[in-house]
């Protein structure tokens, strides 16, 4: 047992706390990582907010990246003691059936993990001192999406982590595997035949100016962009949007219209999360378009398609979650376009605060901060 500062959720509505938690030896193929930089998620928020549930109390953080410390008894070699790697919230395990016919982020494993706040064994390697509320057996604390790295280690499974090249710094890695992946991952898995066609992006978080940086990638045009907030449509523009509708000041539907003659755009990426939102999306697309729906909302949100959009104008819904990727895959293609400079993933970063300030770096995403906050132990 390591003693480590994590920060604690213990029930929705109340502030994550920093405490001091208790992290067990890696067993089987696990591996240890001393987290450098963890990304501030909207989708952390959910779970504190309640909007989604998982075991609690937990360990909060899904966006990390670190340095491998130590391997457990059976990790394979593939990944070394020193290792910088980015971590996935969503491991393959390579047998089941969304593994081996190519869909990896529906693997059985990500259920394993909801379903028992564990590592993918179905296992915690965090506990509670018995002081602070811990049960004697050890096993009241839960990992959140198999990664908990609002920590200053983690223990994850070695399938869910992917080695950083050099140059890649370790904030952009850890945003690179959730909210890039998200982004970037629903325009290169999701849409096609993208260049020269109209595309448009709602939301501009982290994962919406992902999103657009992968369809200025593709060469979509022109690339589209509504949010409520003129500094973070200022930040789409620089990177690679050329049309930016502010949604509270403007009829959205009306001016991406505007935009495209009349017609709509060919893809509609939404990545907020909410009815209203998501609707606007299905306005905004032109007969035989698509909506891709990437925005986690609360666990019973709906919204409403109506037939004649579905069927007379024969538009899609296409659900995508982590890009729709296979991260072992994309995420070196994303690191590689980073070093690159064809994805400018370090104009993303925002405010960079320590692990202490957990709470506050919430209060800041929620009340419109720019750029995605980094959290660091
Ligand atoms: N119209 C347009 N934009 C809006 C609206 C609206 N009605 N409401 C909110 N927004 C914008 C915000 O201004 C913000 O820029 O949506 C963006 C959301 O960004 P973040 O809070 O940074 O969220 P992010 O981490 O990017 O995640 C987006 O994807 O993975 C999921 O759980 C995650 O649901 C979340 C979504
Ligand atoms: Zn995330
Ligand atoms: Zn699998």
């Amino acid at each position: 047992m390591t003693a480590i500062r994590a920060a604690v959720l213990r029930a929705p509505g109340r502030p994550p706390a920093i405490e001091q938690v208790e992290l067990a030896a890696p067993r089987d193929s696990e591996i240890v990582v001393r987290i450098e930089a963890a990304g501030v998620c909207h989708s952390d928020y959910h779970y504190m907010t309640g909007d989604l549930t998982a075991p609690l109390p937990l360990v909060l953080g899904h966006e990390g990246a670190g340095i491998v410390e130590e391997l457990g008894p059976r990790a394979s070699g593939r990944i070394r003691v020193g290792d910088r790697v980015a971590l996935l919230w969503r491991p393959r395990c390579g047998v089941c059936e969304a593994c081996v016919s190519g869909n990896p982020v529906l693997c059985e494993l990500g259920k394993v993990q909801a379903a028992t706040g564990g590592l993918p064994d179905g296992t915690s390697r965090l506990s509670l001192p018995v002081d602070s509320g811990g049960a004697a057996d050890g096993t009241a604390l839960h990992h959140l999406m198999g990664v908990s790295c609002f920590a200053e280690k983690v223990v994850v499974n070695e399938n869910a982590a992917v080695v950083v090249p050099d140059g890649v710094p370790p904030e952009v890695a850890a945003i690179s595997a959730c909210a890039v992946i998200t982004g970037v991952g629903a325009v290169l898995n999701v849409v096609e035949f993208a260049a020269g066609r109209p595309l448009l992006v709602i939301g501009a978080g982290g994962v919406g100016l992902s999103a657009v940086m992968g369809a200025a990638l593709t060469g979509a045009h022109p690339v589209i962009v509504v949010d409520v907030d003129d500094r973070k449509l200022e930040l789409a523009r620089e990177l690679g949007a050329a049309i930016a509708i502010n949604g509270r000041e403007t009829d959205a539907t009306a001016a991406v219209l505007a935009a495209t003659g009349g017609r709509g755009v060919d893809w509609a990426i939404e990545a907020i999360g909410r009815p209203a939102t998501l609707r606007q999306a299905l306005d905004c697309t032109a007969a035989g378009g698509a909506v891709v729906a990437v925005g986690l909302g609360s666990a019973d949100t709906e919204f409403a398609v109506p037939l004649n959009q579905l069927v007379q104008r024969q538009k899609r819904v296409i659900g995508s979650l982590y890009g729709s990727s296979n991260p072992p895959i994309d995420l070196p293609r994303i690191f590689q376009l980073y070093l690159a400079g064809r994805l400018p993933i370090d104009r993303l970063l925002g405010e960079r605060l320590p692990l202490d300030e957990v709470a506050a770096a919430y209060e800041h995403l929620v009340s419109g901060a720019v750029g995605r906050g980094i959290l660091v132990p």
